[in-house]
């Protein structure tokens, strides 16, 4: 979703912008824009659709001496993404970008307005930059106008401010949106995540909600309230092991061939030969609790959908799921003795949050399953267990689907293991079948050969049903997800048996099911539905270790001793599909219209 960089110094300006929104890209954007202020020169370029487009438009400018600067990748939600709604939105002399949703926007608007303010876009950012001039014009002092403007605000923001009234200042401030300033000697960079930062700051500080301040000469001065405060620096790393396609020719192709290898590392030191050791976690950690809550979003509620299945049926302790829009507004009863667990691959999405910052206002011990650390999520935590899926930079996600629910199996047997509700032999045997995961996520030339051909005759009908029964019901969700995402084509997952009971009136030979046919779960059950759907002429496409003869076309997995093993196994068949369909259409995979990565609004 919309990305902010920011730069103080003299170094030129344009191409630290420009780098810094490209490491953003991968988060969905519709529309992008500069702006840089050297002395008394204004620059201002901004380009709907991708960042080629406005280096376009910026090839022949290239900054001079000490400015301030900052740029913005648009993900429109206040008007189209059109060049006038694209940040930094400009005053009579000032720029902002600004990433979150000012609630109040439509109150402040109709107040200037009156006053005699012309709007130019439809956003509610361009509020802000309104406001802080009426406030300077009244002042002639800059900062104070500037915390004068933000007292106004509300909702969630991360905000950059420059202006020509004070060329040597960046004004910023953080609430609710994520936001962190990057330090190299002198020069002050800002960033809403680090990976723009990497290779440019040696030291950052991640501001908390409710932080605001501006840098001059070097130094950053910080504010919360009204007081003045100070920081502690942490190191960022220099490791700039950036994702590139090392020869894959999309991120997401790369990722689902990644999934075998950073599987490994998911259990690293945790998954031992006798038990699961989660270091992340006190000892009395799951002492009082006798419940499981998990909120999350898209994939990663698939992932805790599956993990409910597991907590109860290996842990013997109670789980509930719920999708982080919901839960926040259905004023839910939270008791003490219940885990709020959040899990989030982005660490950034603005439900997740919400909610988790609700199950803490209730008093309950929170902990979340992540892949970024120091994230919004992970910092708002009780505690945290780091999913280490690497950057993950396809739009559809993939390895950190797998690696959160590798580490969901692995704290229901921790859960299990602490309350003694599972037997050793158990707790062997379910270590045996984590450790042959990375096996069954391996992609073979000859699988994903198997998978372009048949793509070839999925790319029109009037929609998908993905099919299964117990954890591959949550497979199916997530296998459908994946297919409308960077398709474009309906698709819904459903529970096998559910079928009867209304869907299966659209059975017919355009009516395309993909079958989740595990030997190891309810084989015979999941095959008679299957049966009913191919007795009303639905085309069947079955992924299963054993032979289906109604089957019109069959991919076929390993047999396996666990379910979970060919969980694995089917999940990425169902992710080769996707991806071949999409290539094949044409799709854009990696950044798909209309999606972002994170979603940092509500
Ligand atoms: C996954 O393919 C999706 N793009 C999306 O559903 C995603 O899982 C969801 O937005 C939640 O994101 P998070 O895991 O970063 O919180």
């Amino acid at each position: 979703m919309c990305g902010i960089v920011g730069y103080i110094g003299p170094k030129e300006k344009k191409e630290i912008l420009l780098d810094g929104l490209q490491e953003l890209e991968y988060r969905g954007y519709d529309s992008a824009g500069i702006a840089i202020i050297e002395g008394k020169k204004l620059h201002n370029f901004k380009a709907i659709g991708k960042l080629k487009n406005l280096r376009e438009k910026t090839k022949n400018y290239t900054s001079e001496g000490f400015g301030i600067s900052i740029g913005h990748t648009r993900w429109a939600t206040h008007g189209k993404p059109t060049e006038l709604n694209a940040h930094p939105h400009l005053g009579a002399y000032s720029y902002v970008v600004h990433n979150g949703i000012i609630e109040n926007y439509q109150e402040l608007k109709e107040e200037l307005q009156a006053e005699g303010v012309n709007f130019l876009s439809q956003t509610d950012t361009e509020t802000i930059v309104h406001l802080f001039e009426k406030y300077h014009n009244r002042s002639n002092d800059a900062f104070p106008a500037f915390k004068e403007t933000i007292e106004r605000l509300e909702g969630a923001y991360g905000i950059l401010l420059i202006t020509e009234a004070a060329p040597d200042m960046i004004f910023f401030a953080k609430n609710g949106s994520p936001m962190l300033i990057g330090f190299d000697n002198e020069d002050v960079y800002f960033a809403s995540s680090d990976t723009p930062l990497i290779g440019k700051a040696k030291e950052v500080y991640y501001l908390e909600d409710g932080e605001y301040g501006y840098v001059k000469d070097g130094q950053v001065h910080l504010f919360n309230k009204n007081e003045e405060i100070g920081f502690t620096k942490q190191t960022l790393t220099a490791d700039k092991a950036l994702a590139q396609k090392d020869g894959y020719r999309f991120f997401m192709e790369k990722e689902i061939y990644e999934q075998s290898r950073v599987m490994g590392e998911t259990m690293m030191g945790r998954v031992l030969d006798d038990g699961i050791a989660l270091d992340e976690l006190d000892k009395d950690f799951f002492e009082d609790i006798n419940a499981i809550k998990i909120c999350a979003c898209g994939t990663s509620y698939h992932s805790a959908l599956t993990s409910a299945y597991l907590f109860e049926r290996i842990a013997k302790i109670r789980c509930d799921i719920e999708i982080a829009s919901e839960f926040r507004y259905k004023e839910p009863l939270l008791t003490g003795d219940t885990l709020f667990i959040t899990i989030s691959q982005s660490g950034e999405t603005a439900d997740t949050l919400e909610a988790l910052k609700m199950a803490k206002r209730a008093g309950l011990k929170s902990l979340s399953i992540c892949n970024v650390d120091n994230s919004s999520i992970v910092r708002e935590s009780d505690a945290a267990i780091l999913t280490r899926a690497g950057i993950e930079k396809g739009v559809a996600s993939t390895k950190a689907f797998a690696t959160q629910t590798m580490v969901l199996w692995m704290l229901a047997l921790y859960v299990g293991q602490e309350r003694n509700s599972i037997s050793s032999d158990i707790l062997r045997q379910e270590i045996d079948a984590m450790l042959h995961t990375p096996k069954a996520l391996i992609v073979t030339d000859k699988l994903h050969a198997k998978l372009h051909r048949l793509s070839k005759r999925y790319l029109h009908g009037h929609g998908f049903f993905f099919i299964g029964r117990d954890i591959f019901f949550p497979l199916a969700l997530e296998g459908a997800l994946k297919l409308k995402e960077i398709s474009y084509l309906h698709a819904e997952g459903y529970p096998a048996g559910e079928m009867k009971h209304g869907p299966i009136a659209l059975a017919d030979s355009e009516l395309f099911t993909i079958a989740l046919m595990p030997k190891t779960m309810h084989y015979d059950k999941i095959k008679s539905n299957v049966e009913e759907l191919s007795a009303r002429d639905a085309t069947i496409c079955a992924i299963s270790p054993e032979p289906f003869d109604l089957a019109d076309d069959f991919v076929q997995t390993q047999y396996s001793s666990h379910p979970m093993v060919e969980f694995f196994e089917m999940m990425v068949v169902t992710q080769l599909l996707a991806l071949e369909i999409s290539i094949r259409l044409g799709n854009d995979v990696d950044m798909p219209r209309n999606l972002a990565k994170s979603v940092t609004v509500e």
